[in-house]
């Protein structure tokens, strides 16, 4: 078979993982010919690719980004967007395309699927929020890199008896910050599923404070949001979609805590050190599974559908499904990370 591979939105590592997967089992046991489209839907509009073989991928199972790019381009932006795509499968007589990204390149995928064009999907985001799959690959290695800094931060923050504000990626969701809030002992995390009273915030670190402990780690996802009618957040501060600024929410929490308590207090923003370098052992097994089980999809001729794991299997779900809706940090994930507030 002829199958086309690209990856879509914000980078993530395990991307070359998967790539790898896909190559390793297409050429070495099906005999398939694999096409790595630049940038995404881009490269698929613009027919701009280039080959994909075992060589090719040789020492990129460790390497983080993409090697063959991304971009947040979709045919859907274009009048002729989708007609392109049909020519570039037609022109090169591509069996498949295998979509590597998160929920805007999916819910594309599954659009183009309705379509007619051939795809089957592997959901990526560091974020964690791909429904009906329990993990994404990307998340751990961002967790890691979380926790690594909120361990770090709590030996500054104590010798100068500081609160640390530390701002985490997760626009919609809070998996990030709540996890690594859990593993790095953080005093208190505010994520979007639950909008935040910073009076609250504040009148915790007070408590605290007051019994004599001075350093304070407060882990805050970028999509974090006040609870109406507490805080007041200026126009500047959001972007041109209507989301909070990264590093907005993060520095908007630290000020006020400082203003509202007296406490010193600093903040760090992970931003996308987060996304970058090398994804961690459990990310490179994850994305080689999925890696596998899309080319498997494809000479099954599953269509439409997207690779997942539930229950540590790899299991294949209908992509409208998938982008149905995000997920969100459970309820009793929460419960038990709000045991160890302040
Ligand atoms: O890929 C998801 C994500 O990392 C979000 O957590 C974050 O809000 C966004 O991407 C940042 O995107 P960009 O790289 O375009 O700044």
């Amino acid at each position: 078979m002829k199958v086309g591979i690209l990856t879509g939105g914000g980078d993530c590592p395990g991307l070359n993982a998967v790539i790898r997967g896909i190559v390793r089992k297409g050429e070495k046991v099906y005999g398939d010919t694999l096409l790595g489209f630049a940038d995404g839907w881009r490269g698929v509009i613009d027919n701009e690719f280039s080959t994909l073989d075992v060589n090719r991928m040789r020492g990129t199972l460790p390497r983080g980004g993409t090697i063959i790019g991304t971009s947040r381009i979709n045919p859907y932006m274009f009048s002729d967007g989708v007609e392109k795509v049909k020519r570039t499968v037609e022109e090169n007589g591509l069996d498949a395309i295998i979509a590597i990204g998160g929920e805007g390149t999916l819910s594309c995928s599954a659009e183009l699927f309705r379509e007619g064009i051939p795809v089957v999907g592997v959901p990526k985001t560091i974020d964690n929020d791909i429904g009906i799959t329990e993990r994404t690959f990307g998340f751990d290695t961002a967790v890691h890199i979380a926790t690594e800094a909120i361990d770090r931060l709590h030996t500054t923050a104590e010798s100068h008896n500081r609160i640390m504000v530390v701002e985490v990626m997760g626009r919609h969701v809070g998996h990030i910050a709540t996890w690594a809030g859990m593993a790095g002992g953080a005093t208190m995390t505010l994520i979007p599923e639950y909008p935040f009273d910073i009076e609250e915030v504040c009148a915790s670190l007070r408590r605290r404070h007051e019994k004599g402990r001075y350093a304070s780690i407060v882990v805050v996802a970028e999509g974090a949001k006040p609870k109406e009618g507490t805080l007041s957040i200026k126009p500047d501060e959001y972007d041109e979609y209507g989301h909070i600024r990264l590093g907005g929410i993060g520095n908007l929490v630290a000020r006020e805590i400082e203003g509202r308590t007296g406490y010193e207090t600093r903040v760090t923003i992970l931003g996308h050190v987060q996304r970058g370098g090398a994804p961690t052992a459990h990310d490179r097994v994850l994305s080689t599974r999925f890696g596998v089980e899309a080319i498997d999809t494809v000479h099954d001729k599953g269509f439409g559908q997207m690779v997942a794991l539930q229950s540590n299997q790899i299991i294949r779900v209908k992509l409208a499904d998938a982008v149905a809706e995000l997920k969100y940090v459970s309820p009793q994930l929460w419960e038990t990370a709000q045991e160890f507030f302040a």
